[in-house]
């Protein structure tokens, strides 16, 4: 049986969630539009044309939220801050009340005996920084600074957990390479320059964040997946080893100095046509911590498209059963494997799993949400990391994606992945058999 106490003193539980998917208020006390404000609002191209409204109402309802995390008995709440929230235009006048606002929920982890840890960026660029280029202009190096700089130097006495940036694969393929996530920009010119900016924004924010906040421990947030190759094929697990290189390898790798991954994938070579001197110094950082975020396996074979790749998903519903409600593979072992590739890198100190969870359809029964297989998800994920952790991989902490129910994105309300069961039309919450048992656990 799992005891918290297999996972040591120092052991790091808290849960993650994210300023777009949960505040709600888009337009409340000033703040400005983001890109996914305005690729969200009024469209038609969110699953089941959902509208965010306000989200699971996180702007007003954040002690509440605070107090429930508290109240199942995590030590840690993670949290991004809504860069339009504080700087409406992304740059110069900045919105007060949108910095007290982010003060008041630090306070609130504080009183509450939370250790606030705070991601810096998780995908909410403001509109007008978009309207000039968002990530694939090379002047986001100076908006970024400005905005880490504002941050750190603002909260840093009372927060000393920083995430600089969140899944930089995630945002920059989804919404630079096919269009298909804000703000809906494709091709390989575009995703190769947004992600490269990416990059050095990453280790400059690092740098930044040490320099206002000495006693700080950085870290970035990386998504991460078991990739198998179809079969024992050459053909196929070459294309396996390239699609590894892009999900796995493609942005820890410059940060510890061995730049980007181009031996597996030739022409991600095609990247440096965005350097300038001093970048190869410029991208990289020592951080603290490595956040990885796990959730499905890939399988993949060979393929002519698309170019540089070189590789296709075969799509989880032709090959398994084990699929969440985005038709993703539930695949918690897999984690073991990932744990592995990453600890053979030097230069990573320790790991955080900074985000890990399922979505499945929940149903209320007599006011109770018995959600059993997403606790039994994280029960596995647990135990894959106990494994690891006697191998002695520095796995010190996991943060569940998610506390309260909130808006997948894309994929609208319907994905549910929180330990707490959220009613969008009323805002109500019911605690789920999976928050109950974590609160027992760690007791
Ligand atoms: C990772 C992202 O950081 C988060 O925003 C998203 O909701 C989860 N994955 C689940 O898909």
């Amino acid at each position: 049986m799992l005891k918290k106490k297999q996972f040591g003193s120092n052991f790091i539980w808290g849960t993650a969630m994210s300023a777009f998917q949960n505040e709600g208020w888009a337009t409340a006390d000033g703040k400005g539009e983001s890109i996914w404000d305005k690729f969200t609002s009024g469209s038609k191209l969110i699953k089941n044309q959902d509208q965010i409204g306000n989200a699971s109402n996180f702007y007003k309802d954040y002690n509440q939220d605070i107090s429930l995390a508290a109240s199942l008995n995590f030590n840690v709440f993670r949290f991004s801050i809504s860069w339009s929230r504080i700087f409406p235009e992304g740059i110069g006048q900045i919105n007060k009340k949108g910095v007290d606002f982010y003060h008041q929920v630090i306070d609130s982890c504080l009183n509450n005996g939370l250790t606030p840890w705070i991601t810096l960026y998780h995908w909410d660029l403001p509109q007008k920084l978009e309207d000039r280029g968002g990530w694939t202009n090379r002047a986001i190096i100076d908006w970024f600074s400005n905005y880490v700089d504002f941050c750190t130097k603002e909260f840093g006495s009372k927060v000393k957990h920083w995430i600089v940036i969140n899944e930089p694969m995630s945002f920059t393929g989804l919404g630079y390479y096919n269009a298909y996530h804000a703000p809906a920009k494709s091709g390989l010119n575009n995703f190769l320059k947004a992600a490269h900016h990416v990059t050095l924004c990453n280790a400059i924010g690092g740098r930044i964040t040490r320099e206002n906040v000495s006693d700080a421990q950085i870290g970035m947030a990386l998504s991460c997946s078991n990739v198998k190759a179809v079969d024992k094929r050459s053909i196929n697990k070459r294309a396996a080893s390239r699609v590894e290189a892009l999900l796995n390898r493609f942005f820890i790798e410059p940060a510890l100095g061995l730049g980007y991954p181009s031996d597996h994938i030739p022409g991600l070579s095609l990247i440096l046509k965005y350097f300038e001197e001093g970048d190869e110094e410029l991208i990289k950082f020592d951080f603290d911590f490595i956040g990885l975020q796990y959730y499905f396996r890939v399988v993949t074979k060979f393929s002519l498209f698309p170019p540089v790749l070189f590789a296709t998903e075969i799509p989880p519903k032709d090959r398994t059963k084990n699929l969440n409600a985005m038709n993703l593979e539930v695949h918690p072992k897999g984690l073991s494997k990932v744990l592995n590739f990453y600890n053979q890198y030097h230069g990573i100190k320790k790991i955080i799993l900074t985000e890990s969870g399922v979505c499945y359809p929940d149903q209320i029964i007599n006011g109770e949400v018995n959600d059993t297989k997403r606790l039994r998800y994280h029960q596995k994920i647990l135990k894959e990391i106990l494994k690891a952790k006697k191998k002695g991989i520095p796995v010190d902490g996991y943060l569940i994606w998610t506390l309260v129910d909130n808006f997948e994105w894309r994929e609208g309300f319907s994905p549910r992945f929180g330990l707490v069961h959220n009613n969008f039309n009323t805002q109500e919450r019911i605690i789920k058999q999976s928050g109950y048992w974590f609160q027992e656990f760690l007791k």
